[in-house]
């Protein structure tokens, strides 16, 4: 018996995977923002600002190598355990970073967008927030993908429960309603501090990106690490399941 080699429509199967192929698509999950405020003797929430100051040389960054889509995990559906101080200080930081980093992206063509339930923040950022949408949303540049509220379990569930509504549940069908739908497949997730998982961060989308554990606490990652992270990319063969 011979077996024909299925023709997926998905468009994470179509990609070549050929060695060399350029990354169109990172995710990166900050982690250590703590640990470094720690080794610095700093309280937290400065390991958090150099945290954001991180995020606007990666996004430049980004932009100047000609990335695609990048995304960020900036506020986890779980991070609401944290204690409230915390938590106002991270809700200070996402305000004064879309005060201070908005005309940037309007100027130099980055698309923002907002993977996550951002519905349940304070009325101010979310006016914020659909202001930022707005004014970037004819930027064709690179997307930042900034994951607020954001929890990949709940977004399968969410994706599938729209799909059935629709009438199919199939892989394309959930594709499709997941709130990465218009970007382009998922290549290269990066995680920084040294912890090794993915803490519920694009699970679905991640289903044939290589992923990257880098010792660097978040702070300290700069766009050298974006940009060896990306040439160790290139020289990997992706299979997608094949030989
Ligand atoms: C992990 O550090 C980081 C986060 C809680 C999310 C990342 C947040 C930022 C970089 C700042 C806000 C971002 C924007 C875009 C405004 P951790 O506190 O878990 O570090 P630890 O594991 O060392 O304690």
């Amino acid at each position: 018996m011979t077996f024909g080699r299925a023709r997926s429509e998905r468009k994470v199967q179509e990609a070549p995977g050929a060695p060399g192929a350029p990354a169109r698509h990172v995710a990166i999950i900050m982690d250590g923002n703590g640990r470094w405020a720690k080794k610095h003797h700093l309280p937290r929430v400065i390991g958090h600002k150099r945290g954001v100051e991180a995020v606007r040389e990666v996004v430049r960054a980004a932009r100047h190598m000609r990335l695609e889509a990048l995304t960020i995990y900036a506020f986890s559906s779980e991070n609401w355990r944290r204690p409230e101080d915390e938590i106002n200080d991270l809700m200070g930081l996402l305000r004064a970073f879309i005060r201070s980093d908005l005309e940037e992206f309007v100027a130099n063509d980055v698309r923002l967008k907002i993977i996550g339930d951002y519905g349940v923040f304070a009325p101010d950022i979310i006016t914020m927030i659909d202001d930022a949408l707005a004014r970037t949303s004819h930027n064709t540049g690179t997307t930042l993908a900034i994951a607020l509220n954001y929890g990949s379990q709940q977004e399968i569930a969410r994706a599938a429960e729209a799909a059935a509504r629709k009438g199919a549940v199939t892989v394309e069908a959930i594709d499709a309603e997941l709130d990465t739908a218009d970007m382009p497949p998922l290549d290269l997730l990066i995680r920084t501090s040294g912890e090794v998982r993915l803490s519920n961060f694009l699970l679905w989308q991640a289903a044939y990106a290589e992923m990257q554990f880098l010792e660097v606490l978040w702070p300290d990652f700069t766009p050298a690490h974006l940009r060896e992270a990306l040439d160790h990319f290139a020289t990997r063969e992706r299979r997608f399941g094949g030989r």
